[in-house]
């Protein structure tokens, strides 16, 4: 088992800030992968905002309504994006995915697109932060009543500037341990999984908590067909004679931002890619497996219930797409002045 992850939940170094050792401080300043290609310059204390209807705070000080619907309800939506070299990463995507969801919602946003990127890069400017991970949440307002009509209020919207590493350099390189829990994700048809909505993550909670139960670095999550969906937090990727598999948005799985650009550099280097169903069966017959997110990265993957995946090493396809997907990392959106 991969050990040294089970005391560290990032849920709540969001919401004790300062309470609790981030692996940002701790492990990103000798991170080999990482110092290895360059990405990445370090500072030791990042200073954390929260930017929350126009107002800014310090993240200690930052404070939402108590009846702010999703809060109440959990009736919002949330993208975690990530800074790499003060660039931020794919950002027009996770704003496209957002504004999606709130038109799918009903969710009136008072911000238009461009003025909330530009918004999120003059707080990410005012941080002055180097690497991090920025926390959008965007909730229909503050109003007590499960009836949208009890919601007087424009959308609340909050921008978190904050770190977060989930796992070690280490971890990176040894792969995780993942069980398969009996948590399965909501059917697409009671709740499409495209919605990165915050009340869908209480079963995605119960499965990260039977993971970290059995001292797992990942939870899988199948659907109610019993395929493959996702892990609690993250897309799995399989390959087996060099070909690329992945769940199909189908299945029942969020359609990650990391994924599809996962898809898109294995399309560019030759990469077969399959977007389609597959069992635990194929997972643990794969020759390699790796698992995708914006806080997790490309981390491969050791195992699955016990049974070690190919030979037990990184594969080729996975340690190429790692690489590169680090190397990608650097051609986010600039937030100096000049560049805004
Ligand atoms: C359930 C779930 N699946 C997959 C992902 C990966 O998505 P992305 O690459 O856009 O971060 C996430 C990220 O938060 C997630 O919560």
């Amino acid at each position: 088992m991969v050990t040294g992850h089970r005391h560290f939940d990032p849920f709540f170094v969001l919401v004790l800030p300062g309470t609790l050792t981030n692996y940002d401080e701790t492990y990103r300043l000798n991170d080999p992968c990482r110092a290895k290609i360059g990405t990445h310059r370090y500072t030791t204390s990042m200073p954390k905002l929260v930017w929350f209807n126009g107002e800014i705070s310090s993240l200690e000080n930052a404070t939402v309504p108590a009846a702010d619907h999703a809060h109440l309800y959990g009736d919002g939506l949330f993208e975690g994006i990530r800074i790499y070299g003060r660039k931020v990463f794919k950002l027009d995507q996770h704003l496209r995915r957002l504004y999606d969801g709130c038109r799918f919602l009903g969710i009136p946003m008072k911000w238009s697109e461009p003025e909330l990127k530009r918004i999120l890069l003059d707080t990410c400017m005012k941080a002055d932060i180097e690497d991090g991970y920025i926390r959008l949440n965007v909730t229909r307002g503050t109003g007590l009543g499960l009836d949208p009509r009890a919601v007087k209020t424009d959308a609340n919207v909050m921008i978190m500037i904050n770190t977060l590493a989930l796992y070690t350099p280490e971890m990176y390189e040894a792969g995780l341990d993942v069980v398969t829990t009996s948590f399965r994700v909501i059917p697409a048809d009671a709740l499409d999984p495209r919605l990165k909505c915050i009340g869908r993550y209480a079963s995605n909670i119960m499965a990260k908590r039977e993971a970290n139960m059995k001292d797992a670095g990942e939870g899988l999550m199948l659907n109610g067909a019993g395929m493959v969906a996702e892990c609690t937090g993250d897309n799995i990727f399989i390959i087996r004679d060099g070909v690329l598999r992945t769940p199909h948005p189908s299945a029942g799985i969020l359609q990650g931002i990391t994924r599809d650009s996962v898809i898109e550099m294995a399309k560019e280097d030759g990469i077969p890619v399959k977007e389609d169903f597959f069992t635990i069966y194929d997972i643990t017959s794969a020759d390699e497996a790796f698992l995708t997110g914006t806080a997790a990265e490309v981390i491969r993957m050791r195992s699955l219930d016990g049974r070690i995946i190919g030979d037990g090493d990184m594969g080729p396809i996975t340690r190429r797409l790692t690489e590169r997907f680090r190397l990608a990392t650097q051609q986010g959106t600039p937030f100096t002045p000049t560049t805004v």
